[in-house]
């Protein structure tokens, strides 16, 4: 369709090849997003054809601004800016804008609520029923002696949860050789362990409806949260660790505690967002300056209280401070998978800024940067193949 202006005024016709220079003229008219034909994220992965460099200078631009809290020398940060600028570039969009409009970025800020956690655990806010399935689970990954058809048999109780698994199994996110079409075999191919933590983080995620459109939506949240989880199963499976499925759930939920904020605590919410664009602090420090805790926390406390594998609830709980972890390296997949997510602006749970890198896990990892290339293509490739879980955005 034709690009125009809040007015109506005509910016470009529709079918006009979009260059450097009506990009300015975009931004400059406040248009924050154009639909380029033929610009879908598979293609976008798929072909990486020669990029323009007045492109690449255009993503330069943009993305430094973002970076202004890492530390550019740094080998990981250096290779995911460059990472980040191809990336942009080659999709030609323009970042996605601030969920806050202008105005609302210099409103007052409301008082802070120091004793928030303890607040928030007296209150006993009441949170959507977890299904009973997510309990099942749960006995069936803690227990080692657990079969295939215990697991199969819990997941064939749900109708939706196993046409969901399903389609998941036999999506290029597992690439399997032949189509799946029982849950048993499922099961048997994946392994028990891995496919309950898949169930769960897709129940769990699923009990969560909708948050305040003022602040950000919910498809922008699952999205940043989805492609956080599928990095987080790459860089583990980088790592040749078992639980690569784990830390696709880890990942997944990794900002669970945000989403309770903007779901129960909406003008807390949007008061920390609103502390955090005046200062450009990041927004998790802003939580845990105005809260007294931050979302990580609130995420540990929930999966604590649901009984989710440790591994998943630490994760969780360290994403932004994975060296203080007592097994550093879950959290600190996830710290460098929810870094990327934020380098390459792939929906957004708030955080407008790239956090920086924790070097200690950096070096606990003992990855090369090299890797962020393939990690990233793979990424947006299964992104692609799982975008049927994201719900639409409501008008
Ligand atoms: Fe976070
Ligand atoms: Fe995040």
């Amino acid at each position: 369709m034709d690009v125009r202006d809040i007015k109506g005024r005509l910016l470009l016709s529709r079918g006009t090849p979009v260059g450097p220079d009506h990009i300015r003229i975009f931004k400059i008219w406040g248009i924050p997003q154009v639909e380029i034909a033929g610009a879908s994220d598979e293609e976008a992965a798929a072909a990486p054809s020669p990029v323009d460099p007045a492109w690449l200078e255009a993503a330069r631009q943009e993305a430094e601004p973002l970076f202004i809290l890492t530390e550019r020398e740094h080998p990981a940060i250096s290779e995911i800016f460059n990472q980040a600028v191809q990336y942009r570039a080659a999709r030609r969009t323009l970042p996605p804008p601030d969920s806050l409009p202008p105005e609302e970025l210099s409103a007052p800020v409301k008082e802070p609520d120091k004793d928030f956690l303890e607040k928030f655990i007296d209150q006993d806010i009441a949170l959507p029923e977890i299904p009973s399935i997510v309990i099942e689970l749960n006995e069936v990954i803690a227990d080692p002696l657990s079969t295939a058809d215990q697991m199969a048999q819990v997941i064939n109780k749900s109708p939706s949860l196993t046409a969901l698994l399903l389609k998941i199994v036999n999506s290029s996110f597992y690439g399997l050789p032949s189509r799946v079409d029982r849950v048993s075999l499922a099961v048997t191919l994946i392994g028990t362990r891995e496919l309950s933590s898949l169930a769960l983080g897709i129940s769990i995620l699923s009990i969560f409806k909708s948050i305040p459109s003022s602040l950000l939506t919910m498809r922008s949240f699952l999205k940043h949260s989805l492609a956080c989880g599928i990095i987080s199963r790459l860089l583990a499976a980088q790592k040749a660790l078992r639980q690569t499925e784990q830390m696709f759930t880890a990942g997944l939920l990794h900002d669970i505690g945000r989403l309770i904020l903007f779901i129960y605590f909406p003008e807390e919410a949007l008061s920390s967002l609103r502390r955090a664009r005046q200062t450009s602090d990041r927004l998790y420090l802003v939580e845990k300056k105005r809260l007294g805790c931050h979302h990580a926390q609130i995420g540990k406390y929930l999966l604590n209280r649901w009984r989710l594998p440790l591994i998943i609830e630490s994760a969780v709980c360290f994403h932004h401070e994975p060296a203080e972890a007592p097994d550093p390296v879950p959290a600190a997949i996830v710290h460098v998978a929810d870094l990327l997510v934020n380098a390459l602006g792939i929906g957004t749970s708030g955080e407008r800024l790239v956090p920086p890198i924790d070097s200690r896990a950096w070096e606990v990892l003992e990855l090369s940067p090299s890797c962020f290339e393939v990690v990233i293509h793979q990424m947006l490739g299964q992104l692609n193949t799982l975008e049927f879980l994201l719900p639409e955005d409501r008008p």
